[in-house]
């Protein structure tokens, strides 16, 4: 028989297995409920994943080949280049860089009177400047002459006509009656320039040209191609076409250029700076030996070239017939040919061109005058003539055909007081003699 307290015992222990058992299960469902969710997230990161994969091979593999064409394309074309053409490439994509820095204006102003000889002037510049938008064209008359004026105009669709006419007399003393002409071209100049700077904003650099001149060919492309210069060296506050002792003889290869201390103007350009600079203490007449002084000029340079790119052609005017007879008559303009694309003018920037022109002076042979003039000497060697003062140099001037004068201080053509010419066949420098001592 089954004792009361066993059965009670029984019942216990089997509610409490019972018990056990539901808590068990309950756990374990849950569990295994808990893995299957998670498994489940799992497989679909993965699935994510596996699709973002595939969808950036399928792009990777995309670009890949479209690379691989472009590749291919290249390769064709390398296959296609000769040597020169590529050399083609590159001049062309240096002609571009350059056009893109000297997208400047360059304006051209003709500074009119009465001559109206003018017209030469006009017509070359409108014939050999070709890019109307780079050189806009610019004729300043004063003086009134009815004559030119309508010589001028003549060109009307091709040029702006400025018209200066300021009627007010200007007071000079009584000994300087006969040279109001100097006064006049200088109120004139700066009457024109003015209004050249501010017909527009794109106009930084200006070149000057008169009515007795005349200019070569590649007048454009050597202001062009030597515009920057004005940027990069400070020292360089102007560009000559013009070669003070730019004689038939004496001037001789049209691919040389020099740093000169002596203003040459007769076609010259300068910058919008500068001129802001001049044109508040502008002089009321000689405004060139102004520009010389030392105090105006404060030790900067122009460039000239060794064939003048300038040329005087009448006889008429406030200063002509001075030297005309002497000199000009016999001026060389160049006729030939010169790449200027080929030209380094960091060559004229003043660091290396001192270097240089230093080496050439000092390497120079030491003759006499009379060694040069009995041309006995080897040809195509560089000698030097030195000098001890002014006197001197006035001397050898005159032998060889100089121009002997100076202004503020500086010969014609001289740098650091050295002149250099070409004379029959060979290049001789006129150097002071304390120069090449320190
Ligand atoms: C006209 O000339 C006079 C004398 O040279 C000068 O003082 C004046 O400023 C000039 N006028 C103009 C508008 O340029």
């Amino acid at each position: 028989m089954v004792s009361t307290n066993q059965l009670r015992y029984f019942i216990f222990l089997s509610i409490f297995l019972i018990l056990w058992l539901l808590i068990f299960l309950h756990s374990y469902y849950q569990t295994k409920g808990n893995e299957r969710t998670l498994d489940e997230k799992l497989e679909s990161i993965d699935d994510i994943l596996n699709e973002k994969i595939q969808e950036n091979l399928a792009e990777i593999l995309e670009k890949w080949s479209n690379t691989e064409v472009r590749l291919q394309q290249v390769e064709e074309k390398l296959g296609n280049i000769k040597l020169d053409e590529i050399e083609v490439v590159v001049s062309h994509t240096k002609e571009a860089k350059r056009t893109i820095t000297y997208l400047h204006k360059i304006a051209i102003l003709i500074i009119a009177c009465n001559r109206v000889e003018v017209k030469s002037i006009i017509q070359q510049t409108l014939e050999y400047s070709q890019d109307r938008e780079t050189f806009p064209l610019f004729v300043s008359q004063d003086c009134g002459d009815v004559a030119t004026k309508r010589v001028i105009l003549e060109f009307k669709s091709q040029l702006t006509y400025l018209e200066h006419n300021n009627k007010t007399q200007i007071e000079v003393g009584p000994r300087e009656t006969h040279m109001i002409g100097y006064y006049k071209i200088s109120r004139h100049y700066k009457w024109a320039i003015d209004q050249v700077f501010a017909y527009n904003s794109e106009i930084d650099s200006l070149v000057i040209l008169e009515d007795d001149m005349i200019i070569s060919f590649d007048f454009f492309d050597y202001f062009k191609s030597m515009r920057p210069l004005l940027d990069i060296d400070t020292t360089v506050w102007c560009i000559s076409a013009w070669n003070d002792n730019g004689k038939v003889e004496l001037a001789h290869d049209n691919s040389l250029f020099y740093r000169t201390d002596f203003m040459p103007g007769l076609g010259w350009m300068l910058t919008k700076n500068v001129w802001n600079e001049l044109r508040v203490k502008w002089p009321p007449a000689f405004w060139d030996d102004w520009m010389r002084g030392d105090e105006i000029r404060k030790n900067r340079v122009c460039i000239r070239p060794e064939v003048s790119r300038t040329k005087l052609y009448v006889q008429k005017g406030v200063s002509g017939g001075l030297f005309f007879d002497r000199f000009y008559k016999y001026w060389a303009l160049n006729d030939k040919e010169f790449d200027f694309n080929s030209f380094d003018i960091n060559s004229l920037a003043k660091v290396t061109y001192d270097h240089n022109y230093f080496l050439v002076l000092r390497n120079a042979k030491t003759v006499s005058a009379d060694e040069i003039v009995n041309n006995n000497l080897e040809a195509n060697v560089q000698y030097k003539i030195l000098y001890k003062d002014y006197q001197e140099y006035k001397r050898l001037a005159n032998r060889f055909g100089l121009m002997d004068d100076e202004r503020g201080g500086v010969l014609r053509t001289a740098y650091h007081g050295a002149v250099t010419f070409y004379y029959v066949n060979k290049y001789v420098h006129l150097v002071p003699a304390e120069l090449l001592k320190s």
